[in-house]
C-alpha cells in the first residue's frame, strides 16, 4: 500500500508530477521551492517505487534521465525544416539598413514589431516532443549538424534538466498546442560547468577546452551520457515548430516564447518585443552590458520580425530568414604594449609563450597575462617586444593576442628558448606536434606543478601544500641576508625531489623553513599521514598519468582494484574499462613502463600509501558479451539490469546488431526483438539472464 491510501499508481504519478513542477521551478525558472534534500527525497521514494514496481515504469520518467548509451554512435536523421543560420549585422547602420530592406518587402506603412533575444553562444538543437500517455514526450534530440541533417543525440539530451522529458495533456491544453511539436533553441555549458569541466581536464593532463561553446559541442556528441549529465548544460528555447511542415503555430515569435515557458521550457528572461529599430538599439545598448554579469556566453542580439504572417512574407534567402538578423557584439578588445615574454613549462612539460603585458583594462578586468599559445603562432603573428598588440577577450578562457598593433620604437624579437628556462635540458619537439616540451622528469618546473595537483582538493586533499609551501619545499625560497653573519642569501637544498619523499618529511625538516611553526608542521604531516587512506583512485589521478581524470581513474581502481594489476594489465584489458579508449590504455602503459614510475609506486606503497580500491567488479562470467534490453522485465528495472550485466564485465547496448550476444526482453519487446530474430541473436527473458548471472 503506499502513503495516504493511495493506489501506488496514483502515488507514482503524483511524485512525478511534484518532481516535474520542481524541476521546472528549480531548471526552467531559477525559482526553487524545496532544498535539494528535500527534492531528493521525493526522488528517492519515486525510485523505490519504480524498483518495487517496474512494470510502473516510463521512459519518461523524472528518475529516468540517464539511460544507455547509443551502441554505434549517433544516427543521422533529416531535419523536419532546415536549420538555418542569421545573416549578421556588425554596426548600427547595418541594422538600419536591414530595417529598410525588412520595411520594404512588406506593404507600405504596415507596422513591424521586432522580438530581441541574447544571441546565446552554444549550439542549435531541434527537440521532437510526441504522444505520450496524458501528453506529450520527449522522443527525439538532434543537434544543427549541416542543417539539413543533424545528429541524434536523444540519449545526451534527456540529461539536460532544464529540457522537460513529458509535459501533461494539461499544459499542451492549456497552450493550445497539439502533442507533436518541435522546439529549437540553443543548448550551452554555463561558465561554472565550464570552469569546473577544464580543472579536470587539467588534473587529467589534457588540453583545456578552449570556451564554453566548445566544451558544449564536444559534450553533446560524448557516447557517454553519464558524462554529459555530469557537465550541466543548459538549454534556452526560442522556436516553436509544427513537426509536419505548414504553419507555425503561433502568430508571433512573443507568442511562441510565452507558450515555451508555459510548457515547462526554460526561456531566456531577456527578451522585448519593440515596435522600432530605434528600440531595437536600445535594447541591445542595455543588454550588451550584461555580458560580463551572466552566467553564460553571449555574443549578440537575435532581432526577429515579430509577426509570424510577415515572416512567411519575407521569407528565406538560401541560408538565412530575411525576418531575422544576429547583431554581433565587438570582440571584448583593448591594445597595450608587449613587454616581454615568459616562458612557462608545465606538468607535462610542455612549454607555453605567455605574453607579459603592460595591464590595460578590458571590460571590467585587468589583462596583464595573455596567452601566445606556440611558436608556430608567435611567428605567425610576428610580434615582437616592445611592440602595441591587440588582446582579446572573447568566449575563450585566457585571453589572446590576436595581432601587432603598432611596431614598437625599438622592439625586439622574441627567441623561443632551446633549452628548458628551468632545468636547462634542451627542449623537444615530436614531429607532427606543434608543442616543445622539456623531458627533465626531474625539472624543478614539473616537480612543482606535479605536486601541487597531487595535493589539490579533489585528488590527494593535502591541506596547506598550496603553491608557496611547495616552492619551500623544493628550496626555491632565496632568504634576505642574516644580519648576524652577512652573508648574501642562501639557497636551500629541496626537501622534496618527487612526490614520494612527501611521505618522509620530518618535522625538524619543516621548522627549519621559513614562517613555519610548530603547529603549521603538524597540520601538515597530519595531512600528509590522512591522504594515505585516500585509495587506489586519488592516488591513480594524483599521479598525473596523461588523460587519467577523475572519472577514468574510478573506472580503473574499481575494475582492477589494485596498482599492481593496472601496471601489469596489457593494452586489451584496460580498453575493457568503460571509457578506456587505445589513447588513453596506451598513456597508461607508457606511464609504466617508465622505471622512474614504477619506482615511484613502489615508495608510496613502502610509506603506507593504500593503492587498493573496492573492486565493484565482482565477477567476470559475461567479459566479451555484449547485451540489448527491451521490454518491461519482470522483477529488475533497465538500470539494475544494466548494472547486474556491468558487474560481471558485460556490455549493455542500445540496439541489435550481429555482434550483440543477447537481447534481454520483458514484456511488451518491440522492433528490437523483431530484429534480434532476424538477424538470428539469441533472446533470453528475465530468468535466463539471472541464470547466467549464476544469481537463482
Ligand atoms: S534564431 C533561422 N535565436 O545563433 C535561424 N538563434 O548565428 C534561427 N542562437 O544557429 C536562429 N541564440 O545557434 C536564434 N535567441 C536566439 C539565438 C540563436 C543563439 C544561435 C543559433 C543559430 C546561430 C545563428
Amino acid at each position: 500500500m503506499a502513503a495516504d491510501g493511495l493506489t501506488i499508481e496514483q502515488e507514482v504519478a503524483g511524485l512525478r508530477d511534484e518532481l516535474r513542477h520542481h524541476e521546472y521551478l528549480y531548471y526552467g525558472l531559477d525559482a526553487p521551492e524545496l532544498t535539494d534534500a528535500q527534492y531528493d527525497a521525493l526522488m528517492n521514494r519515486l525510485k523505490a517505487l519504480e524498483a518495487e514496481h517496474p512494470e510502473l515504469t516510463t521512459a519518461d520518467s523524472p528518475t529516468q534521465r540517464v539511460g544507455g548509451k547509443p551502441a554505434d554512435g549517433f544516427q543521422k536523421v533529416a531535419h523536419s525544416r532546415p536549420m538555418l543560420s542569421l545573416d549578421n549585422a556588425y554596426n548600427q547602420e547595418e541594422l538600419r539598413a536591414w530595417d529598410a530592406r525588412v520595411r520594404g518587402s512588406l506593404p507600405a506603412g504596415d507596422p513591424v514589431r521586432y522580438t530581441c533575444e541574447l544571441k546565446l553562444d552554444g549550439l542549435s538543437l531541434a527537440l521532437h516532443y510526441g504522444p505520450g500517455r496524458n501528453g506529450a514526450s520527449l522522443v527525439r534530440g538532434l543537434t544543427r549538424g549541416d542543417g539539413s541533417i543533424g545528429e541524434d543525440v536523444t540519449s545526451n539530451v534527456r540529461t539536460i534538466r532544464s529540457i522537460p522529458l513529458f509535459i501533461p495533456a494539461g499544459k499542451l491544453k492549456t497552450a493550445g498546442l497539439p502533442q507533436r511539436f518541435e522546439v529549437r533553441g540553443e543548448c550551452v555549458m554555463p561558465q561554472a560547468a565550464f570552469a569546473k569541466l577544464n580543472q579536470e581536464r587539467e588534473a587529467a593532463g589534457q588540453a583545456p577546452a578552449a570556451n564554453p561553446r566548445n566544451a558544449a559541442a564536444g559534450t553533446i556528441r560524448t557516447l557517454e551520457p553519464n558524462i554529459v549529465a555530469q557537465r550541466r548544460l543548459d538549454f534556452y528555447a526560442y522556436f516553436l515548430l509544427e513537426s509536419e511542415a505548414g504553419a507555425m503555430l503561433l502568430d508571433s515569435q512573443a507568442a511562441a516564447l510565452a507558450t515555451l515557458g508555459q510548457l515547462g521550457m526554460r526561456v531566456n528572461p531577456q527578451v522585448a518585443t519593440v515596435d522600432s529599430i530605434e528600440g531595437v538599439w536600445d535594447f541591445i545598448q542595455r543588454s550588451e552590458p550584461l555580458r560580463d554579469t551572466l552566467s553564460y556566453e553571449i555574443d549578440g542580439i537575435v532581432i526577429k520580425v515579430d509577426a509570424a504572417q510577415q515572416q512567411r512574407r519575407l521569407g528565406f534567402t538560401g541560408k538565412a530568414p530575411r525576418w531575422a538578423i544576429a547583431y554581433k557584439f565587438a570582440a571584448r578588445a583593448g591594445v597595450t604594449r608587449l613587454n616581454g615574454v615568459l616562458f612557462q613549462v608545465g606538468r607535462t612539460g610542455k612549454v607555453t609563450p605567455v605574453a607579459d603585458l603592460q595591464p590595460v583594462f578590458i571590460s571590467g578586468t585587468t589583462v596583464s597575462r595573455a596567452t601566445l599559445h606556440n611558436a608556430d603562432e608567435m611567428a605567425r603573428l610576428g610580434v615582437r617586444i616592445g611592440d602595441s598588440v591587440s588582446v582579446e577577450r572573447g568566449g575563450d578562457v585566457i585571453p589572446k593576442i590576436t595581432g601587432v598593433a603598432a611596431r614598437g620604437p625599438d622592439s625586439i624579437e622574441i627567441v623561443f628558448p632551446t633549452d628548458c628556462p628551468v632545468c636547462g635540458t634542451a627542449l623537444i619537439k615530436e614531429p607532427g606536434e606543434v608543442d616543445w616540451r622539456c623531458v627533465n622528469a626531474s625539472c624543478p618546473a614539473r616537480i612543482r606543478e606535479e605536486l601541487i595537483h597531487f595535493g589539490a582538493r579533489g585528488v590527494m586533499n593535502i591541506e596547506g601544500l598550496g603553491e608557496a609551501m611547495v616552492a619551500q619545499l623544493l628550496g626555491q625560497t632565496l632568504e634576505e641576508a642574516s644580519e648576524e653573519d652577512g652573508s648574501p642569501r642562501t639557497v636551500r637544498q629541496p626537501l622534496v625531489r618527487s612526490i614520494a619523499d612527501l611521505y618522509e618529511l620530518t618535522k625538524e625538516q619543516l621548522l627549519a623553513l621559513d614562517r613555519v611553526g610548530d603547529k603549521t608542521a603538524q597540520a601538515l604531516l597530519d595531512e600528509i599521514e590522512r591522504s594515505k587512506q585516500a585509495g587506489l583512485a586519488r592516488v591513480l589521478l594524483g599521479l598525473g598519468i596523461r588523460f587519467v581524470g577523475e572519472r577514468t581513474a574510478g573506472l580503473l581502481a574499481a575494475r582492477f582494484g589494485g596498482i599492481h594489476a593496472l601496471m601489469d594489465a596489457s593494452e586489451e584489458e584496460l580498453i575493457q574499462v568503460n571509457e578506456v579508449g587505445t589513447k588513453v590504455a596506451e598513456a597508461i602503459r607508457e606511464f609504466f613502463a617508465e622505471a622512474r614510475n614504477r619506482e615511484l609506486v613502489r615508495r608510496l606503497e613502502a610509506s603506507g600509501v593504500v593503492m587498493t580500491a573496492e573492486k565493484r567488479v565482482t565477477t567476470t562470467v559475461l567479459e566479451g558479451l555484449t547485451f540489448v534490453l527491451t521490454g518491461t522485465l519482470p522483477t529488475l528495472t533497465r538500470e539494475q539490469a544494466k548494472e547486474k550485466i556491468e558487474a560481471a564485465g558485460g556490455k549493455v547496448s542500445g540496439s541489435v546488431s550481429k555482434k550483440t550476444s543477447y537481447v534481454v526482453a520483458g514484456d511488451e519487446a518491440g522492433s528490437k526483438l523483431e530484429k534480434a530474430e532476424q538477424l538470428g541473436v539469441k533472446v533470453l527473458d528475465e530468468a535466463g539472464l539471472l541464470g547466467l548471472l549464476g544469481a537463482d
